[in-house]
């Protein structure tokens, strides 16, 4: 099986509203994939439907190679669902939760028991094995929602925004969790805000804006694609404007010539091709700084705080070798060197913003 996930323009509406329009996706088998999307952009309402809580209006999807119309109970067999809200029983204590589940799922009592206690002790919570879960904190709740969610040992596994609200400690006990579930041969689909979690774990990543799929790459991938749109935008803002100055310029005197050679200067030097090169130099000087800021690839430089300068500079290969040695001649002390690229919360916002849907490659390949 190439896909555990493939819907088929999977599509909810409420009334006239589509909460998920069309969605065309395929999600790699054995992966970690990454659901993004705006608050109320069909995230959960899409989890719903793969995970048979709520049926499609039209269309419809496999997961773990069963369609969700036709085998529901097969398609239940195989998945683990970590819910947006969990959604244990408040009065039953975290064993028994577990237990119920276990029992829903046909687990051997043996086995079932043997599990609980494995998992209860990889989560931390088997401290508060008999406590109602209504006694619990927001954490807890979840650690004991991840415990019953796993007992029957899903093959594939949804989180619906499982790490909020968790302390940071707790937080990486989940991702390592997540990592090793995956390195045993379970598909994650994980449904998140947090960039910084995505973009540890996920090997690839859907957008979803307003119920369409926006975007469908690698982390990677999806940076790459931001660097070479911007990259065109330049282009093509520059070659315009160029263009139409140059058409001024057919009927201009010498004098307006002049001005319109200018505003074509000014145009460039705002349109080319940079990168930003952010480096602290312990021993930083002013000279130092005006001879890097007369560096021919050197376009302008910011100061920043203890020793920190933020280097706006051609964007070619050479450019940050050319700097390095730079600020060695000139005897500087690198204490740290970082470029800035584009983040995937910066991704995430540009394509949101966006008003059409954007991407006809939807993960199929
Ligand atoms: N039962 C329902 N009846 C009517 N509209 C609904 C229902 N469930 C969800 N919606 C609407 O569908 C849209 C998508 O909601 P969904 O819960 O899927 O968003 P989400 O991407 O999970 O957002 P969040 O990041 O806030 O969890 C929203 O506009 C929501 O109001
Ligand atoms: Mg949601």
């Amino acid at each position: 099986m190439k896909y555990c996930v493939e819907t088929f323009d999977l599509t909810k509406n409420y009334g006239d509203f589509a909460a998920v329009d069309t969605l065309k996706m395929k999600i790699k088998n054995k992966s970690i994939f990454g659901f993004l999307g705006p608050n109320g952009a069909g995230k959960t309402t899409t989890i719903k439907m793969l995970t048979c809580l709520a049926l499609p209006t039209s269309g419809t999807a496999t997961v773990a190679g069963q369609d969700i119309l036709k085998n529901p109970n097969e398609v239940r067999q195989k998945i683990g669902m970590i819910p947006q809200m969990v959604s244990l029983y408040g009065d039953l204590t975290v064993k028994e939760n577990v237990h119920l589940c276990g029992d829903f799922y046909g687990v051997h009592e043996d086995l079932r028991d043997s599990r609980a206690d494995e998992l209860m002790e990889m989560v931390d919570i088997k401290y508060a094995e008999n406590k109602p879960v209504s006694q619990l904190s927001g954490g807890m709740k979840q650690k004991a929602s991840v415990v019953a969610s796993l007992i029957h040992q899903p093959e594939i596994l949804f989180l619906d925004e499982p790490t909020i609200g968790l302390d940071p400690t707790t937080k990486r006990i989940l991702w390592d969790m997540v990592e090793e579930l995956n390195s045993e041969g379970r598909s994650i689909i994980l449904c998140s805000h947090d960039m910084y979690e995505v973009e540890l774990l996920c090997d690839d990543v859907g957008i979803i804006n307003r119920g369409l799929l926006a975007a469908f790459n690698t982390p990677q991938g999806l940076k790459d694609t931001m660097i070479t749109e911007r990259k065109n935008e330049k282009i093509s803002r520059s070659s315009n404007i160029t263009k139409i100055v140059e058409e001024m310029q057919k009927e201009a005197s010498p004098e307006e010539n002049a001005s319109l050679n200018s505003v074509k200067d000014y145009v460039e030097k705002k349109n080319r091709d940079s990168m930003e090169l952010s480096v602290m130099i312990s021993n930083l000087d002013d000279n130092l700084l005006t001879q890097l800021e007369n560096l021919p690839i050197t376009y302008k430089i910011t100061k920043q705080h203890s020793g920190r300068i933020v280097i706006d500079m051609e964007d070619s290969e050479e450019s940050v070798t050319k700097i390095i040695s730079g600020i060695i001649e000139n005897n500087g002390n690198i204490t740290s060197i970082s470029t800035k690229d584009p983040s995937l919360e910066d991704v995430f916002v540009r394509v949101t913003a966006k008003k059409e849907e954007v991407s006809d490659d939807n993960g199929g390949n």
